[in-house]
C-alpha cells in the first residue's frame, strides 16, 4: 500500500471547560460548527494530515475534558504529546486566568520540549470580551507578554468564524516539525536511501522486495 504520510505525531488540546477546544478540533478536522456544548468526557481524538514544508504530518489530535472532575485522566494524556494547545475564551476572564493553571500543569506533566501555543478562542465575540490582546485595551490583561514569558506562539481564532484555525494547527505542527528537526533528517537520509536501493533492485532486474512502509511516530 501507498506510503500515505511521512510522520505521525500527537497534540493535545487543554484548557477550561466550555471555551470551544472541541468545536476547534472539529472546525480543523470536518470544517464544522456546533453551537451546543456537550461537555468531553474524559478524552476524545481526531486525525487529520496536513503537508507543511513538504513533509507530510499525520496529526492525531487529542480533545481533553476541560471538567475539573476528568483532570486526573486527561493529565495522563501529556506524557505523550509533542505541541499543547492551551486554550481560553477571550469573552471569560476566568478562562484566561486559569492559564497560568494549566501551564503549570503542562510543565509538572508533560515531556521537556514540549511545543506550546495559547490561543484565545471565540474572537468573535466581540461585544462580550473580557480578555484585550495587549496591554492598554480595555481591561487589557498582558497576554502577549504572557505568551512571551512562556515561549508560546500565541492566535486569537474562532472555531465559528474560521478565524486563524488553520493557520494556528499548522504553526503548532511546524514547531514540533522544527524541535524534531534531526530525526526528520535522519528519516529524509532512510528514505532517500530506500528510494536509491529500490531504484539499483530495479535496474538489476531483481524482484522487488516488500517496501518498508514503516512510519516515523513521535508518539
Ligand atoms: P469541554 O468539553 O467541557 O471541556 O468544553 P470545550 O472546551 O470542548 O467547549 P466546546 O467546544 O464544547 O464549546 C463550548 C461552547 O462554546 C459551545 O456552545 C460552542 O458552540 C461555543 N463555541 C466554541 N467555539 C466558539 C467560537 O469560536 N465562537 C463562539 N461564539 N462560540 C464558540
Amino acid at each position: 500500500m501507498a506510503k500515505q504520510y511521512d510522520v505521525l505525531f500527537r497534540l493535545l488540546l487543554i484548557g477550561d471547560s466550555g471555551v470551544g477546544k472541541t468545536c476547534l478540533l472539529c472546525r480543523f478536522t470536518d470544517n464544522e460548527f456546533h453551537s451546543s456544548h456537550i461537555s468531553t468526557i474524559g478524552v476524545d481524538f481526531k486525525m487529520k494530515t496536513i503537508e507543511v514544508d513538504g513533509i507530510k504530518v499525520r496529526i492525531q489530535i487529542w480533545d481533553t475534558a476541560g471538567q475539573e472532575r476528568y483532570q486526573t485522566i486527561t493529565k495522563q494524556y501529556y506524557r505523550r504529546a509533542q505541541g499543547i494547545f492551551l486554550v481560553y475564551d477571550i469573552s471569560s476572564e476566568r478562562s484566561y486566568q486559569h492559564i497560568m493553571k494549566w501551564v503549570s500543569d503542562v510543565d509538572e506533566y508533560a515531556p521537556e520540549g514540549v511545543q506550546k501555543i495559547l490561543i484565545g478562542n471565540k474572537a468573535d465575540e466581540e461585544q462580550k470580551r473580557q480578555v484585550g490582546r495587549e496591554q492598554g485595551q480595555q481591561k487589557g490583561r498582558l497576554v502577549l507578554q504572557l505568551a512571551r514569558e512562556y515561549g508560546m506562539d500565541f492566535y486569537e481564532t474562532s472555531a465559528c468564524t474560521n478565524l486563524n484555525i488553520k493557520e494556528s494547527f499548522t504553526r503548532l505542527t511546524e514547531l514540533v516539525l522544527q524541535a524534531h528537526r534531526k530525526e526528520l533528517d535522519g528519516l529524509r537520509v532512510r528514505a532517500s536511501n530506500q528510494l536509491a536501493l529500490a531504484e539499483l533492485e530495479e535496474e538489476e532486474g531483481k524482484p522487488e522486495g516488500p517496501v518498508n512502509s514503516s512510519k516515523t511516530c513521535w508518539c
